[in-house]
């Protein structure tokens, strides 16, 4: 395997400022990361908000869980018929610690080039584990970033949708939680599996509000920030 390191990999600078595409698309460039349990809301009111500021001309795209498992982080059973099984097992994601914790790695990634691109970039993944979060927060954080430093700007606004498991698992849309109480599927995140509840996220919606209402707070948000 070819190591990083060993690679000739130089870092470009853009022709474009990251400065003259937000003058050009009317918004600052920012990722808005909601998590929290599944069915808690977060796609719902992810594709609102998206819809919302498309609305009010500004540039934003929803990463969703369900759609990026079946691409940029797909299982192995995805992968196995195009790119074969040594191919998928090494690549393809699953629902592990470390198989969770590469999902949102992507994700990070993918999500700060947008923002760099002058997009709301709004993610709905569970993001389960508090070090994961954290990393992408990192990444996105002004310590690593020139421009941020000298604007004191943040681009990642951690969104906590706070829907109690109860209620989650009463909507359950896809019957998964029926399916890992009855121990049909394990590693279920809030019944057999872990959720770290941010300690300190910009926002905390109260998923038991409609999510028209939950929406109109983010929006609120990003106006108070003078992002939008
Ligand atoms: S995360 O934990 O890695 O952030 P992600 O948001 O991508 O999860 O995917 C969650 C979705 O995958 C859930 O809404 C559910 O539909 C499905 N899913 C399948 N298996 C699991 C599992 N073991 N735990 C949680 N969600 C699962």
């Amino acid at each position: 395997m070819s190591n990083i390191s060993e690679v000739e990999v130089h870092w470009h600078e853009h022709a474009v400022s990251r400065a003259e595409r937000e003058l050009l698309n009317g918004n600052s460039g920012c990722v808005v990361w909601f998590t929290g349990l599944s069915a808690s809301g977060k796609s719902t009111i992810a594709n609102l908000l998206d819809h919302k500021l498309h609305q009010l001309g500004k540039h934003s795209f929803v990463l969703d869980g369900d759609n990026v498992r079946h691409s940029l982080n797909a299982s192995p059973a995805i992968l196995r018929g195009a790119h074969g099984e040594e191919f998928a097992q090494r690549f393809g994601l699953g629902f592990s610690a470390q198989d969770r914790e590469e999902n949102i790695r992507r994700i990070g990634a993918v999500a700060k080039l947008f923002a760099e691109a002058g997009l709301i970039a709004i993610t709905a993944f569970i993001s389960p584990y508090r070090a994961d979060r954290d990393r992408v927060r990192n990444s996105l954080s002004n310590q690593n970033n020139t421009d941020n430093k000298q604007n004191n700007r943040n681009d990642f606004i951690e969104i906590f949708v706070d829907t109690p498991l109860e209620i989650c698992e009463q909507r359950d849309p896809k019957g998964l939680y029926k399916k890992a109480r009855a121990g049909e599927l394990k590693g279920f995140t809030g019944i057999d599996d872990p959720y770290e509840t941010p300690l300190n996220p910009e926002l905390t919606l109260d998923g038991k509000k409609n999510t028209k209402e939950l929406t109109d707070e983010v929006i609120n948000y990003l106006k108070a920030k003078n992002i939008i």
